[in-house]
């Protein structure tokens, strides 16, 4: 593409963004089980409405516009109440989960370095299943992730694990309320009694369940505790833009006190230009994201969370039930949130995700990884609701499918010892971008219909060997070709 030498009618550039498109996912259809969080036609309006509202204005700078420090304070308020925190609780809005566990582990390993400037590679303690958001912290802070057991079964972190490699160098424990591959509560009480034992931080990632638990709470669910009513909690990150319902860009990041926040606040006057002083990555930042989801919260209101809530209780209920009544498929460890994983000892996974597409169903497929073997993924959205015996209805016969065909590919051990020596062999990685073709990646990134056989050959490669090819996909993929 090229900035054209004239000037295109408006009409003629908005029928372009909308047909542009035309082979995305159709989410509102309500069959897509990741991605997207859809609260329906009038919540997509208010938020629509108040982002437009807000779009322009800049969140770099809060003199200016006093509306979205209003705004912050007030969604971050909210936050705080709702995950039991006290008037000592301090935090931000940030752009999304990733940037809120990026800014808590900034402020960890900041407030560590304080009291220990001698550690030069201070750590963090992960349990395996924790997302994937804090070994990109790790990577880019300069901290050491290590990671830590969960029990094979339940996929709860192993605490005692934890303990065995707590050391001196350790400045934060993790926990997940819910982790997002198994949808399950890690033992919270137990690990911030650990973290305050030692006089270590403790963060909850409450990205995906902060918001949704105290609602499955209220309506009876067994929600362990999980926030700032367990001592020892001492930061924790909650998205808005998941289970909130909010157009995305909104997360919460908080803290116990502003002691331990300062650590995360930037400013520098080391230069020519303006003061800067910025309390996310971010800098310029448009207002709407949180002017949206400063009226979305507004608008559903507790009593339509709580409605959404039990829509989506009902609809997790029924698929872990009604999977596990599907002969050959096992639900994995015992969900709390409305986030499902599923699997197989009999046949491939990954050819009945390919299965459900083919029937309308957009499911995820995860690799095996430790002691989570390969699994199909739901993350249950309101959209989703209405579809729940239909959903089960397509896997019953997305699993007849594949069982009549031979139970789909089976693992390519040899193929992949073949490949992960290949690519392991490129040690610069040039090669590898052929190769991503050569594996069927076209050249605009486009995947082939079915991807049973790929993600049959990637769920027997190492991590780092699939990090590095993922890398090479990305660099595929991203890279613009002139017609
Ligand atoms: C538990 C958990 N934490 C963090 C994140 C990262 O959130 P985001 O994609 O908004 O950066 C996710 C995303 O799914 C998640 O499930």
């Amino acid at each position: 593409m090229h900035i054209h030498s004239k000037s295109l009618s408006k009409e003629a550039v908005l029928a372009a963004v909308e047909q542009a498109r035309a082979n995305d996912v159709p989410w509102r259809e309500g069959k897509l089980y990741a991605y997207v969080f859809d609260g329906g036609a009038e919540v997509e309006e208010v938020g629509k409405k108040a982002y437009m509202a807000y779009l322009t204005e800049n969140g770099l700078d809060p003199t200016t516009f006093p509306s979205l420090l209003r705004f912050e304070n007030d969604l971050v308020d909210l936050a705080r109440r709702h995950l039991g925190g006290d008037e000592h609780v301090v935090g931000n809005f940030t752009s999304g989960g990733t940037e809120s566990i990026m800014l808590a582990v900034k402020t960890a390993r900041d407030a560590f370095r304080e009291k220990h400037p001698d550690v030069e590679r201070p750590e963090m303690l992960v349990p395996i299943t924790a997302h994937a958001a804090f070994h990109k912290a790790a990577h880019y802070l300069g901290v050491k992730a290590v990671i830590t057991a969960v029990d094979p079964e339940t996929f709860r972190a192993d605490v005692a694990d934890m303990r065995g490699k707590l050391n001196e160098r350790t400045m934060l424990v993790v926990a997940s309320a819910s982790s997002y591959a198994h949808g399950v509560i890690d033992p919270v009480r137990e690990i911030a009694a650990l973290a305050r034992e030692h006089g270590v931080l403790c963060h909850v990632d409450g990205c995906m369940g902060g918001f949704l638990l105290p609602y499955f709470r209220r309506l009876g669910a067994a929600v362990p505790d999980f926030d700032f009513r367990v001592p020892g909690v001492t930061s924790m990150s909650m998205d808005l833009h998941k289970y909130g319902l909010t157009p995305k860009g909104a997360s919460i990041v908080l803290y116990a006190n502003e002691a331990l926040r300062r650590h995360q606040i930037f400013a520098c006057s080391d230069w020519t230009g303006y003061t800067m002083i910025n309390n996310t990555i971010q800098s310029s930042k448009s207002g709407g994201p949180m002017a949206a989801a400063w009226a979305v919260l507004q608008f559903v209101g507790d009593e339509g969370y709580l409605r959404y809530a039990r829509g989506l209780l009902e609809a997790k209920n029924a698929i872990v039930a009604g999977v596990n009544a599907i002969p050959g498929l096992q639900v994995m460890g015992d969900p709390e949130m409305s986030l499902v994983a599923f699997t197989s000892d009999e046949l491939s996974v990954f050819a009945i995700a390919d299965e459900m597409k083919a029937r309308g169903f957009h499911v995820q497929a995860q690799l095996k990884h430790g002691p989570s073997k390969e699994n199909i993924h739901v993350s249950i959205n309101p959209s989703n609701v209405q579809h729940t015996a239909a959903m089960l209805e397509a896997l019953r016969a997305a699993v007849e499918a594949v069982r009549a065909a031979g139970g789909g590919p089976k693992p390519p051990v040899e193929m992949a010892q073949m490949l992960a020596a290949t690519i392991e062999a490129d040690t610069t990685g040039e090669g590898l971008g052929n190769l991503v073709a050569a594996l069927g990646a076209g050249p605009g990134g486009e995947l082939p219909g079915k991807m049973a056989e790929t993600n049959a050959l990637l769920n027997e490669l190492p991590p780092k060997t699939r990090e590095r090819l993922l890398v090479a996909f990305m660099g595929h993929m991203f890279t613009p070709r002139s017609a």
